[in-house]
């Protein structure tokens, strides 16, 4: 069964960090959550001073943070002595799990810095296991010629390509180029919670229009198709996760299952034993 476009949301401008300017789209008030998925923002500027002063240390605790970099370069830094460098096409997956206090700090391109940051649920299982990382460099990201196009795959399955992402629950992350006026299909999984949002361009599906800025979400079905309508041709991501369905405390950087964890994960950070 075709899945179709249930909703259309609008991101809000806000700003993160020590002042980056960025757009949210789920973790708003208008979408606060799309099972697994707690948070998508779009960060994007040419002009430096939107971000420049980056997300200096903080937490988190509970969940998975996936970021990739369409443009610009990014130096990552945490508590343990880990360091990573994103740039141009590359993607960062971070496994918060039990604690990580860490920096994400921009450098100074000359061009334009722009990137998505995903926010992944982890099942209350797996919720306190040792944080990890995958710095994932562009070149090791599969993108594949298709008729009317291009895709690249960062997390799932496409085509029988696999993406390098190693999520701790189902999840499909694709990044679709697609011609003007053409059309693009994929097979889904059919309970997936899944939304497309568009960067570029103008995505068409059935009698729906979403512009750039926008996300769609879809219902349910086993194969997902959208055009592009303009005669600019689109980008945009495909995600799609499996819902855990347990209950979700936030408290800012923490996401745990009670408020009673939230409250512990508050505790721990102050008494400097989140990250043993
Ligand atoms: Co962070």
């Amino acid at each position: 069964m075709n899945r179709s476009i249930i909703r259309i949301v609008d991101g809000i401008q806000t700003s993160d960090g020590a002042g980056v300017k960025l757009k949210r789209i789920i973790g708003s008030p208008a979408l606060s959550l799309l099972d697994p998925f707690l948070l998508f923002d779009e960060f994007g500027s040419d002009n430096p001073q939107d971000y420049i002063a980056g997300f200096p240390p903080h937490p988190h605790r509970g969940f998975e943070t996936i970021t990739y970099m369409l443009n610009g370069k990014f130096r990552h830094k945490d508590s343990a002595g880990n360091e990573g460098f994103l740039s141009d096409g590359s993607v960062q997956w971070m496994t918060a799990g039990r604690g990580v206090i860490h920096s994400e700090m921009p450098e100074k391109t000359d061009g334009k810095v722009r990137g998505f940051q995903l926010w992944l649920n982890l099942p209350k299982k797996l919720k306190m296991i040792e944080p990890s990382y995958n710095d994932i460099p562009s070149e090791k990201i599969p993108s594949i010629e298709i008729e009317n196009g291009n895709v690249k795959i960062i997390s799932g399955e496409f085509n029988g390509v696999k993406g390098p992402g190693m999520p701790h629950t189902g999840m499909l992350y694709l990044d679709v180029d697609l011609n003007k006026g053409t059309e693009f299909k994929t097979s889904i999984n059919e309970q997936w919670n899944t939304f497309v949002y568009v960067y570029d361009g103008v995505m068409a599906s059935k009698d729906l229009l979403v512009q750039s800025g926008q996300l769609a979400i879809f219902s349910e079905g086993n194969s997902l198709n959208f055009s592009s309508y303009d005669s600019d041709g689109l980008r945009c991501v495909v995600i799609s996760g499996e819902p855990l369905n347990e209950p979700v405390s936030r408290g800012g950087p923490f996401v745990m299952n009670t408020k009673a964890e939230v409250l512990q994960a508050f505790e721990d950070y102050q008494k400097g034993v989140l990250v043993k």
